[in-house]
């Protein structure tokens, strides 16, 4: 080994390091690279332990040579380190960049259902009326869908109900409720509890089941809003004042109605609300009547001081009627070309 041969040695190791150098892409491939080229086992670290074979002379100039040659690729490291740090900086910014100018066309928002609009739109109007609002469970006892509503066990009347019946295997029988009108008994016996009894000026809306096929104008599940008067001398005429007052609220004047004599177990007289359809046709949204002196008493108020009236309305027809949709199934159906016409 002559000291001119170590000078081309290590001219040539940094010649082809400072070009590998140049090569790499990342920074993870660089630090590989700098352990290949500086590391003990690198073609340099070799290269100087075999200086021990030269003179003292030789040995410093041949040393001098590969000193150069380390500083040489050291240098090129850093310089490229900072190249590719400076471009991976770069790069990751342009990928997280977030233009707060940028325009991003049409944003597709939710809105409350039709259904719970016609529900709030209700409540309004009633709470403007000087209306309390109340709920019920959707789960029922029997004895607060039918008994205590005066239609016990075997009556005729549970036939109009369609009734979803619960075997929970327990005591009792549990139904899912089939009218918001077990609701007035809760609210009677909650108002009778809490303040010593009546006056009531109530609205009870929620979701019942009807255990019955459904077609354009039926639902097996659907909404009604019950409304319950209880005072002092409460007579037919203000329920009819009531009605014609809250259909004109919410459908304005020109929409009409009629009262069609009916029965229900619970109230007495009772009648039933028909609309007039678009189409001409007569749709029936709620029957209502003055609460049965015992239910009165199921409630917990004593009917020889206080009468009042009740009534229940299908809450879904009453959108349907509103919006004029010709198949009430569409508002189960959950089609957003539907619902966002709303
Ligand atoms: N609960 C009755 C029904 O669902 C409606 C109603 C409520 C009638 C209150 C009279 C009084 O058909």
């Amino acid at each position: 080994m002559t000291v001119e041969a170590t000078q081309i040695a290590a001219t040539r190791i940094a010649e082809a390091g400072v070009e590998a150098v140049g090569a790499v892409a990342t920074l993870a491939e660089l630090t590989a690279l700098e352990t290949t080229l500086l590391g003990k086992k690198s073609e340099l670290s070799m290269a100087r332990r075999s200086l021990g074979s030269l003179e003292p002379d030789q040995r410093r100039e041949a040393g001098a040579a590969f000193n150069a040659t380390r500083e040489a690729l050291g240098a090129a490291i850093e310089a490229r380190r900072s190249e590719l740090a400076a471009a991976e900086h770069r790069a990751s910014m342009e990928a997280e960049a977030l233009d707060l100018t940028r325009f991003i066309g049409p944003v597709n928002r939710g809105h409350v259902h039709p259904v719970t609009a016609t529900r709030e739109r209700l409540e309004d109007i009633f709470i403007g009326l000087g209306f309390e609002v109340a709920e019920g469970p959707d789960l029922e006892t029997d004895w607060f869908n039918f008994g205590a509503l005066n239609i016990p066990p075997h009556h005729p009347a549970r036939g109009m109900h369609d009734t979803f019946h619960l075997d929970l295997g327990g005591p009792g029988d549990y139904v899912l409720r089939t009218h918001t009108s077990p609701v007035q008994i809760r609210h009677m016996r909650a108002v009778t509890a809490e303040r010593g009894g009546p006056p009531i000026y109530a609205i009870m809306p929620g979701r019942v089941y009807r255990n019955e096929r459904t077609d354009a104008t039926h639902l097996a599940a659907l909404h009604q809003l019950e409304g319950l008067v209880i005072d002092r001398q409460i007579t037919l005429g203000h329920l009819e004042g009531t009605i014609d007052t809250f259909i004109r609220a919410y459908f304005g004047s020109e929409f009409e109605t009629r009262f069609r004599p009916s029965y229900f177990p619970f109230t007495e007289p009772s009648a039933e609300v028909d609309m007039r359809t678009a189409g001409g046709d007569w749709l029936e949204i709620g029957g209502c009547g003055m609460v049965h002196p015992t239910v009165l008493r199921n409630g917990g108020i004593d009917p020889e001081i206080w009468s009042g009236f009740a009534f229940g309305f299908g809450i879904d027809r009453l959108a349907k009627m509103r919006h004029d949709v010709p198949d009430i199934r569409e508002f189960v159906a959950n089609d957003v070309r539907f619902l966002s016409q709303f």
